[in-house]
């Protein structure tokens, strides 16, 4: 089935944004250079809520202020997220993927891909877990994953690529000890989640070289499926013998008086696993970069320990990992004075919010004095993040306990950061430190 294009069919010209602008919002590598970010600053002044017209994309709105995504997220009703691709997908890929599922856009359902009256029973299977009081006694089992890794800072004597010697190893960790799953399955899972949100990163797809939409929608269900097999044996595991984990909860949930199908735990499992530290690691390693980029911001942390819920929330903001997701309306409604369709698709522009000028002074400065911090890297409304707790405690602990050991820290080369129009940040941070 193809998809029906009924976005902003009938808008006058002037709604369209430059097709250059476009062009590089649906480009992975455009995330990678800061292109998109000079594409935001531009939409938010002259075009804040215009279309993108491009070949082989169905239009899609682009929403790039803080008050239309919170507004937009808020209303679940009238945004849905599992009519149309929940991420950006090419017209081609969204057609694959609908022979390969049977006329559903997504080849996995997991929590973001649910509407009413799903998405709140699945979600609330796990949602007690996630709560700030149940991830309060996580504390001080994620201190001791923490000092782990801090271990393994300070073996790093002095030169280190941060990513790799630690913020890719901590967040991951830490989530799969929750869901359960065996330590040496840790490189396994981070190969597949890099895999899946840098399916079009030339060092982290399966595929070399250019895809067609075909492969890409191919190459994306191999990926699934791997998850799927290996999360199915884990299920039966839980099933026989229960355990205090996540992945037992996932194994044995009913709804509606029914036990989940394979399918639903499989995207369960999936949504868990990938989005638990794939955002988690570019963010702690955001957070780094900027302690080298300010020498004032590591003199200030040291010296009162307690802005580090600050910086972190900063740092949230400053790497807005998660770049885009898609929603499409229910009904017709009008934003910003502006007509949407029923069936129109829009795209979230998460990192555009958190530079949005009316909200934050000085937005392209990393501050630690935003009180309150109104970043959305979280997005909000029903399908508001579900592991913001756990990100934001665990990020606070590792650097509660890396700071007192770093007298100074700089960089020592190139940075490089993955593309992806969906979640992308820095793959390699090499820094040069300093003992305290
Ligand atoms: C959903 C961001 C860490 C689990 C989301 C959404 C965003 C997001 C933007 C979608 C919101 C929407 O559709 O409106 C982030 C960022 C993180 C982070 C920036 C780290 C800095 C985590 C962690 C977990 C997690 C550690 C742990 C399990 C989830 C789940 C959902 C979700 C399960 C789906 C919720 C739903 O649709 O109901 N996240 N996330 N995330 N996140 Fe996170």
């Amino acid at each position: 089935m193809t998809q029906q294009t009924t976005a902003a069919t009938s808008p006058a010209l002037d709604l369209d944004i430059p097709e250059n602008l476009a062009r590089a919002l649906v480009t992975p590598r455009s995330y990678a250079t800061g292109e998109t970010t000079e594409a935001h600053r531009w939409l938010r002044a002259n075009n804040p809520l215009g279309v993108a017209r491009l070949e082989g994309f169905d239009p899609f709105w682009v929403v790039t202020r803080h008050e239309d995504l919170a507004a937009i997220s808020r209303n679940n009703k009238l945004f849905l997220s599992g009519e149309k691709p929940t991420t950006l997908t090419d017209r081609a890929t969204d057609e694959r993927a609908r022979e390969i599922t049977g006329g559903s856009p997504h080849l996995v359902r997991s929590l973001v891909q649910m509407d009413a009256p799903d998405h709140p029973k699945y979600r609330a299977l796990t949602q007690g877990w996630f709560m700030p009081q149940n991830v309060k006694k996580l504390e001080a089992a994620i201190r001791g994953i923490a000092r782990k890794n801090v271990q393994k800072f300070l073996d790093t004597d002095g030169t280190c690529d941060f990513v790799k010697d630690v913020a890719l190893g901590y967040p991951l960790h830490v989530i799969m000890s929750i869901l359960g799953v065996p330590e040496q399955d840790e490189p396994r899972m981070l190969k597949l989640t890099q895999e899946l949100f840098g399916a079009r990163d030339p060092e982290q797809t399966r595929v070399m070289g250019e895809m067609t939409p075909q492969q890409l929608a191919m190459m994306i269900k191999m990926v699934l499926d791997d998850f799927a097999s290996y999360f199915g044996a884990i299920s039966e595991a839980r099933r026989k013998e229960p355990q205090d984990d996540l992945a037992t909860v996932i194994a044995n949930a009913i709804v509606d008086g029914e036990p989940i199908s394979d399918r639903e735990a499989a995207g369960y499992y999936t949504i868990v696993a990938t989005a638990g530290h794939d955002t988690t690691s570019t963010t702690t390693a955001t957070a780094m970069a900027a302690l080298a980029d300010n020498p004032e911001l590591l003199r200030a942390l040291k010296a009162d320990p307690s802005k580090i819920g600050a910086f972190i929330d900063e740092a949230i903001r400053w790497a807005s990992p998660v770049k885009t997701f898609m929603r499409s309306a229910s009904e017709d409604t009008e934003l910003r004075g502006r007509k949407i369709a029923k069936g129109d698709w829009l795209m979230l522009c998460y990192e555009s919010a958190n530079r949005d000028e009316d909200v934050f002074e000085k937005p392209y400065e990393f501050r630690l004095d935003r009180t309150p911090n109104r970043q959305i890297s979280f997005g909000g409304g029903g399908h508001v993040c579900l592991g913001q707790h756990l990100a934001r405690m665990e990020m606070r602990i590792l650097y509660e306990e890396l700071l007192p050991y770093v007298a100074s820290v700089r960089r020592n080369g190139e940075q490089r950061i993955s593309e992806s129009t969906f979640v992308c940040g820095l793959k390699t941070l090499p820094i040069v430190w300093e003992r305290d």
